[in-house]
């Protein structure tokens, strides 16, 4: 038995990497807005600078993205002829409530999102939607300091229920929170946190992670309630931490890395905070703010399938110091001298996934989805704006076999893959538009110059064989 015959292949994009018009029909302001590409973007996504608007110094690549805003039909054709059967995008949240906490939503926005879904089912094209993939109303971080506050819950409640009446029966799968581990690492991006001087930042951060999880479960009962075709997933940013070396020290190092980034995963899969969890947050004094009804409301509303980005495999050692480092999707790791890595320093690990699939398999026991992997690299596109991209293809091809032995070797049950970036987009770490994931070409740089032309590369017409032989066929010719 290989890949299931109704597998979901496809790709993924998030709303505020691609659509651009910002401030167009009514849409709010959002963190994702103001993040600019350059050297200052890592302390504004991480929270601990203060940016919470425009200036002059700066270029902000969400403004206009690649313009999916305008061009999703040209941009959906194209996903449809390469045989997509799902597309993974995400909501903007000041579509729909341009400042978060309005009782009405923005009928704009709405027939937005409902008019891109139409033209996704149009095509035979089954709709995967982010609930929120990195995105925050700037109001509700000014007002009320982001996903710190309880409030947020209730926001977020008003916000899914709307979703999921208007779009019932044109929407089947949700996930609730992109790589919802990242708030640890990118608190801003991930849940709109700016650190005040001198907090307990951790305290902040497991605050804000308690309100994330209980909405993920009351979105879970507000789907229950609306539509119980829907199905809903959680996200992780996945990959195996692997010990620097067998000594003990590192191998207990390797399980606690892992540990930080199962936990929300436990609690939105397995229905409760693990014991690891509550005794370190214990001994670090960091009280997370339970409220009445909360520990009936995980326990009774789990995922329904686990859903996870996976790029590269890491390394943890008992002592980091003495290390050499590698960056990894938005947080760094120690180094694996037996990998090759991309041009950003993210090692190469298609092993990794078929190892980082069993180890999710085991622990949840429910169905997993593959919803970002791919390789971020600079294109260089001939004359004619044809990119020749055999290392992508190299990267995808040798990640789908180890997917595959996964699925045929040892049984694990997978819904579908869907790459990242399907069509080039910006990049959520640095900012760029020259770091590349797609099967089709944009042309537009760093600071907005091009002429947003879409062009299949290569890897258009591979993945197009991929999809049509159910992953059967992954040779490069
Ligand atoms: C994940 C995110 O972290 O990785 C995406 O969910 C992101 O939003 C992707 O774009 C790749 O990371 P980057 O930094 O190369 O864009």
């Amino acid at each position: 038995m290989s890949f299931r015959k109704d597998f979901l292949w496809g790709g993924a994009t998030a709303a505020n990497q691609l659509e651009g018009g910002y401030d167009e029909d009514g849409r709010g302001l959002a963190n994702v807005d103001v993040a600019p590409v350059g050297e200052d973007r890592h302390a504004i996504i991480s929270g601990d600078k203060k940016h919470l608007d425009f200036d002059g110094e700066h270029f902000y690549p969400a403004k206009k993205a690649i313009d999916h805003y305008h061009r999703y039909k040209e941009d959906i054709a194209l996903f449809a002829e390469m045989g997509f059967k799902t597309y993974r995008l995400s909501i903007g949240w000041t579509r729909i409530f341009p400042k978060g906490d309005e009782k009405e939503p923005n009928e704009a926005g709405l027939k937005f999102y409902e008019d891109l879904f139409k033209e996704c089912k149009k095509h035979g094209i089954e709709p995967l939607v982010t609930i929120t993939h990195f995105d925050c109303p700037m109001h509700l971080i000014k007002e009320y300091g982001g996903w710190r506050n309880r409030k947020m819950v209730d926001f977020y409640a008003n916000l899914t229920r709307t979703l999921f009446t208007r779009y019932k029966g044109l929407v089947k799968y949700w996930l609730t929170f992109n790589e919802i581990n990242i708030i640890l690492h990118a608190p801003f991006m991930g849940a709109g946190i700016v650190f005040e001087e001198g907090e307990n930042k951790k305290q902040v951060l497991y605050q804000a992670a308690h309100h994330e999880l209980v909405s993920s479960a009351m979105a879970t009962k507000i789907a229950r309630e609306v539509d119980p075709n829907i199905q809903i997933g959680c996200m992780l940013a996945a990959g195996k931490t692997y010990p620097n070396s067998p000594r003990p020290a590192d191998v207990l190092a390797a399980q606690q890395a892992d540990r930080q980034n199962y936990f929300f995963i436990d609690v939105q899969s397995r229905g409760e905070y693990p014991a690891y969890a509550l005794k370190e947050l214990e001994r670090e004094g960091v009280e997370i703010p339970f409220k009445e009804g909360d520990k009936e409301l995980l326990k009774e509303y789990t995922v329904d399938f686990i859903s996870f980005s996976y790029y590269s495999s890491r390394v943890a050692a008992a002592n980091p110091e003495n290390q050499d480092e590698t960056s990894g999707n938005i947080f760094s790791s120690v180094k694996n001298p037996y990998l090759e890595a991309s041009e950003w320093g993210w090692q190469i690990d298609p092993l990794g996934l078929r190892i980082t699939m069993n180890d999710i398999y085991d622990r949840y026991q429910k169905p997993l989805f593959i919803v970002e992997n791919g390789l971020g690299a600079i294109d260089t596109p001939d004359a004619s704006g044809y990119v020749e991209d055999d290392y992508r293809i190299d990267y995808l091809s040798s990640h789908i076999a180890a997917m595959k032995e996964a699925v045929e070797l040892d049984g694990v049950d997978l819904m579908g893959y869907t790459s990242w970036g399907c069509i080039d987009l910006v990049s959520a770490g640095t900012g760029e538009m020259k770091k590349r994931y797609g099967y089709i070409y944009v042309d537009r740089d760093n600071y907005g110059n091009g002429t947003l032309e879409r062009t299949p590369k290569k890897s258009f017409y591979w993945y197009k064989k991929v999809i049509e032989t159910n992953g059967e066929d992954l040779s490069n010719n």
